[in-house]
């Protein structure tokens, strides 16, 4: 089941999680199930992983686990939604939570799915299609500002005002039909002196930015990360893998502000202690990983242990 993605950082994210076999697990991000397949392999009988992803793909995937091991319960919904759904279940305090943020290597391979600029797909990027608004959409409207702003804080993309421009010509001579018509447009918008000796496709900043926007990613790394902190269990660990400086920076800046020991509101009241504990340096793959895995290029993974302390900082 696991062999269409192959899970990053796995034995790293093991060992982050200390599991224990009869402990309770969250993946938030199931994809297709490699790091639960793991998790679930060192669990005994009492143990259980409960998973969630949006997308109805990895949804079947996870259906089909769920019908081997009762160990194992899958929520089609957002990890932002995350605190609900486990209340729902009446799940508290689990021992570990996972994310493997990003999209799994069959959502780029679909071409129907409309986030690769390797093939023609619809202009969609949505990882539920079910739900939100699809690029096409918001392309159509979107202003050049917006555009570019998109473009700029989510891709860290310097040409995005150019290709921005480009984006809204093309618009108007309705040559925005799908993805690979928007790759295209991106590439000529970008000077070739700027373009070359760059190791990726022009339009890999600007199409991973338009995804991010589509799926509101770091709005729902905000919410995932309160909820995943809050299911924690005192000395429970969650751990998250980035591909993407702007989703570690937000990640690091909410375990450092957790970790950092709240002031007390007297002057002479005891120091309150924080609710996490940062756990070892961030870990990055090594180079057998690398070498077997280009996809772990730019994973970095990041864990902290839920202390017993009664409040997280707000
Ligand atoms: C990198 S893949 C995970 C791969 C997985 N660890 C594995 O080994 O197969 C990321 C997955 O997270 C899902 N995802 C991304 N954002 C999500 C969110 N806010 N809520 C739930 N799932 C999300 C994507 O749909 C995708 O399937």
């Amino acid at each position: 089941m696991a062999a269409e993605h192959q899970p990053v950082l796995l034995d790293a994210a093991l060992a982050a999680l200390a599991l224990r076999p009869d402990g309770v697990y969250v993946d938030a991000t199931f994809g297709r199930g490699g790091h639960t397949a793991a998790i679930l392999d060192r669990l005994g009988p009492g143990g259980r992983v409960i998973a969630f992803d949006q997308d109805p793909d990895a949804e079947r995937h996870a259906q089909a686990l769920a019908a081997t091991d009762t160990r194992f319960v899958f929520v089609r919904a957002s990890f932002a939604d995350m605190a609900d759904a486990l209340a729902a279940r009446a799940i508290h305090d689990v021992d570990g939570v996972l994310f493997d943020l990003g999209v799994s290597s069959p959502q780029f391979d679909v071409a129907e799915r409309g986030f690769s600029f390797r093939h023609a797909g619809p202009l969609d990027m949505r990882m539920n299609p079910e739900a939100g608004t699809p690029l096409s959409d918001w392309l159509a409207r979107a202003s050049h500002g917006e555009i570019a702003r998109v473009i700029k804080t989510l891709g860290e993309e310097p040409m995005a005002g150019r290709i921005a421009a480009a984006i809204l010509d093309a618009r108007a001579e309705g040559r925005l039909t799908d993805t690979a018509a928007l790759a295209a447009v991106i590439k000529r918008a970008i000077p070739a002196r700027v373009a070359a000796g760059k190791r990726v496709h022009p339009a890999t900043r600007t199409f991973q930015a338009f995804r991010m926007h589509v799926n509101d990613e770091l709005g729902a790394l905000d919410a995932g990360l309160a909820a995943g902190l809050s299911a924690l269990a005192p000395g429970g660990r969650i751990a998250v893998i980035s591909f993407h400086s702007l989703e570690d920076r937000r990640v690091k800046r909410f375990f450092r502000h957790q970790a950092r020991p709240p002031q007390p509101e007297l002057p002479m009241a005891p120091a309150i202690e924080p609710a996490l504990r940062l756990v070892g340096k961030p870990a990055t793959a090594n180079e057998a990983e690398l070498a077997a895995n280009p996809r772990a290029r730019s994973a970095i993974m990041r864990v902290a242990e839920r202390t017993a302390a009664d409040e997280v900082a707000p």
